[in-house]
C-alpha cells in the first residue's frame, strides 16, 4: 500500500503527463492549420490573366498580308482581330468581337463580316452594321503591314 501512494505521489509531484498532452495536441491543430494555409495560398495565387476581352496588344505580328484576299477578309482569331482588304493594299482592321453576344465573326464574304452565332453582318469597309441583331458597329482595330508584308496589330 504505502508504495502505490508513493507512485500516486511521484506522478502527481511532477505533474508533467497533462501538459505533455496538451503540447502534443496543438502542435497537431498547428499543422492542420498550416496545410490549410499552404493550400490556401495555392488557390489563391493565381493571377495570371488570359487576356480574353481586353485589347490585342500592340506589335502583334497576325498574320501575311498576302493571305488576307482582296475584296475580302481574314478572321485572326487567336488576336479577335478581323482584317479586310476592300481594295489593293488597302488593310481595315476590326475587331472580332460580335457587338451582339461576343462570338468571334466567323468570317469575310460578299463584302460583309459575318457572325455565324446569330446571323450579324458588318460592312468589310468600316465594321458599320449590314444586318442585324448586332446593333452597334464593329469597333476598328488599327493595324499596318510590316516591311516583311506581315499584318501588326499597332
Ligand atoms: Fe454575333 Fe449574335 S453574337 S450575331
Amino acid at each position: 500500500m504505502p508504495q502505490e501512494d508513493a507512485q500516486e505521489e511521484a506522478t502527481a509531484a511532477t505533474g508533467t503527463p497533462i501538459p505533455r498532452r496538451a503540447a502534443v495536441a496543438g502542435a497537431g491543430a498547428l499543422a492542420v492549420a498550416g496545410v490549410a494555409g499552404i493550400a490556401a495560398c495555392g488557390n489563391g495565387g493565381n493571377g495570371g490573366d488570359s487576356g480574353s476581352g481586353g485589347e490585342p496588344e500592340k506589335g502583334t505580328v497576325l498574320g501575311k498580308a498576302s493571305d488576307v484576299r482582296v475584296g475580302g477578309g481574314t478572321v485572326f482569331a487567336d488576336a479577335e482581330i478581323v482584317v479586310t482588304q476592300p481594295s489593293k493594299g488597302e488593310f481595315h482592321g476590326f475587331s472580332a468581337v460580335c457587338t451582339h453576344q461576343g462570338c468571334i465573326v466567323e468570317n469575310v464574304g460578299n463584302g460583309t463580316i459575318n457572325c455565324g452565332c446569330h446571323g450579324s453582318k458588318f460592312n468589310a469597309d468600316d465594321g458599320s452594321v449590314a444586318q442585324g441583331p448586332a446593333s452597334q458597329p464593329l469597333p476598328k482595330q488599327q493595324v499596318t503591314v510590316n516591311s516583311a508584308g506581315e499584318i501588326v496589330a499597332s
